[in-house]
C-alpha cells in the first residue's frame, strides 16, 4: 500500500505494509539514518522520534498509525530553537562518547524541554529513563539538559526599513 508521511516538514510517499515499523521506513526505505536502530523492541530509546510533539519509539510505531502525524527526527529537531539549544549544550559539555544513543537522547530531551522549560532533576530522570547509554554519559546528559534550559539564543534582528 502507498502511504504519505510528513517527516521533518517534507512529504514522502512510500510503499510498504501497514505494520512496517516507522524506523524501518526512515532508515531502510528513505535513507534517513539520523534515527538509530538499537534493540528494535522498545527497550533502548535509540530510535526516539517526535510524533506530533511527543517522544515515541519508531521501532514500535507502525506506519499506518502516523500517516496524519507530524514526524520529526533529529535533523528536524535541530532546526528548532529547542534543538539548537540542546546542540549547543551538548557541545559545551562534551556529552558524546561513542555517540550511538545520542540522537535518541536529544529527542527525549527536546520533548522534555518543550513541555517543561526548566526541568528539575526528577523531571529529567522521569523523561530520560527509557534512553539507555552503554557509555554511561548520563551525568553529562543531565547537566546538558539543565544548561540547555538556561541558554538564550541570539535572535536575528529585523532589517531596518
Ligand atoms: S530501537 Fe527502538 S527502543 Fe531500541
Ligand atoms: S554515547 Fe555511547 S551509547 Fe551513549
Amino acid at each position: 500500500m502507498i502511504y504519505e508521511l510528513n517527516i521533518n516538514k517534507q512529504t514522502y510517499q512510500i510503499e510498504a505494509d501497514a505494520d512496517t515499523p516507522l524506523l524501518w521506513v526512515l532508515r531502510d526505505i528513505l535513507g534517513l539514518t539520523d534515527t538509530k536502530f538499537g534493540c528494535g523492541a522498545g527497550l533502548c530509546g535509540a530510535c526516539t522520534v517526535h510524533i506530533d510533539g511527543m517522544a515515541q519509539r519508531a521501532c514500535l510505531t507502525p506506519i499506518s498509525e502516523v500517516t496524519d502525524a507530524e514526524i520529526l527526527t533529529l535533523a528536524g529537531i535541530l532546526e528548532t530553537e529547542t534543538g539548537k539549544k540542546l546542540q549547543q549544550a551538548w557541545n559545551d559539555l562534551d556529552v558524546v562518547q561513542c555517540g550511538y544513543c545520542q540522537p535518541g537522547q536529544i529527542m527525549s530531551a527536546a520533548a522534555l524541554l518543550e513541555e517543561t522549560g526548566k526541568p528539575s532533576d526528577q523531571d529529567i530522570s522521569n523523561s530520560m529513563a527509557g534512553n539507555i547509554c552503554r557509555c554511561g554519559t548520563y551525568d553529562r546528559i543531565r547537566q546538558a539538559i539543565h544548561h540547555a534550559a538556561s541558554i538564550e539564543l541570539p535572535h536575528t534582528m529585523e532589517p531596518a526599513k
